[in-house]
């Protein structure tokens, strides 16, 4: 896998890993087909494939990445199956899915 593979959430104060598949599967990030493993957090598997912007403001296009990592802020919603403003960091990735950035 491609990536600093050290930046990935094993402990979280809300979700449980003890249900996490180690499978390796495959999900598109704007476009770039990653490596993540089903049921890690779609954010811990972006940034760890070396994306660090999950969204950027809409007036200033800031960028924006992971904040709390607890699915309070709005700083890591992506579009994902054509679903938006999704909290990356506490969706869990599935194999196939189709995740986009956006600006809001
Ligand atoms: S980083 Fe705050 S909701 Fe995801």
């Amino acid at each position: 896998m491609s990536g600093n593979t050290n930046l990935r959430i094993t402990e979280h104060p809300i979700l449980d890993f003890s249900k996490t598949d180690s499978r390796k599967v495959t999900i598109t990030v704007n476009g770039k087909r990653i490596e993540a493993y089903e049921g890690e957090p779609i954010a811990s598997a972006i940034l760890a494939s070396g994306i660090k912007v999950l969204r950027r403001t809409p007036k200033l296009k800031s960028p924006r990445s992971l904040f709390c990592a607890i699915g309070r802020c709005s700083d890591c919603v992506m579009t994902v199956n054509g679903t938006p403003s999704v909290r990356t960091c506490v969706t869990p990735v599935e194999d196939g899915m189709i995740i986009e950035s956006q600006d809001i």
